[in-house]
């Protein structure tokens, strides 16, 4: 996929709402993930609260953009690979902002088990899940329904599960059907 559009369009943008919500729960600063980090916006404001992260992304193009503006003093360490293919060691939050569901099963499933495992207690994961109703769906993203979700953080704490089905539109402007589920939760 080309993601030239979608870094233009959010290069200017301010951090999705979430972020307001994260802010005030974050832990003192510890081992962030941030999958499918695109330019790595989040990646550059966990790097600016002291955390350390390890950004992946499959495209060189968003990664190459994170590794210009990041400032020389940052432990932020970049990694090109599908999230699926890394490993990952005991950390204290997990992003996959719009990322995970661009993941095919298995990899999906594979990487989900690896971040419910990686997280320590008390740490945070935040994301979206898409959901079966969403126009992508033809294009083979991988979906969970609302029980499915559920389950999925039923030993977390749930801090925000907000469920959106509605028509919208694209970063980038083109018209969908958006179905997905913003999630923050935190590992009890
Ligand atoms: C919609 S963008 C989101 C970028 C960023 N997280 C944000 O919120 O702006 C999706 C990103 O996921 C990356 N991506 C998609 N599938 C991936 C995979 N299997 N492994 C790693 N990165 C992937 C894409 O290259 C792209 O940068």
């Amino acid at each position: 996929m080309n993601w030239t559009d979608y870094y233009l369009a959010k290069r200017t943008e301010p951090l999705h709402p979430l972020f307001d919500i994260l802010e005030p729960l974050l832990p003192s600063p510890g081992l962030a993930y941030d999958l499918g980090c695109g330019q790595g916006k989040a990646t550059l404001w966990l790097a600016d609260k002291g955390w350390d992260v390890v950004a992946v992304d499959q495209e060189p193009e968003g990664l190459q953009e994170l590794q210009d503006r990041l400032p020389p003093e940052s432990k932020v360490e970049l990694i090109r690979s599908p999230m699926e293919s890394v490993v990952l060691n005991p950390c204290d939050l997990v992003l996959m902002n719009f990322s995970w569901f661009f993941v095919p099963e298995p990899g999906f499933s594979q990487i989900g088990a690896q971040w419910q495992a990686a997280i320590r207690p008390g740490g945070l994961w935040m994301g979206q899940i898409l959901g079966p109703e969403d126009s992508w769906v033809e294009r083979g993203y991988t979906t969970r329904t609302r029980a499915e979700v559920e389950a999925l953080f039923e030993r977390w704490k749930l801090h925000h599960l907000e469920e959106v089905c509605r028509a919208g539109k694209t970063v980038t402007g083109d018209s969908k059907h958006w179905h997905v589920f913003h999630v923050l939760a935190q590992r009890c």
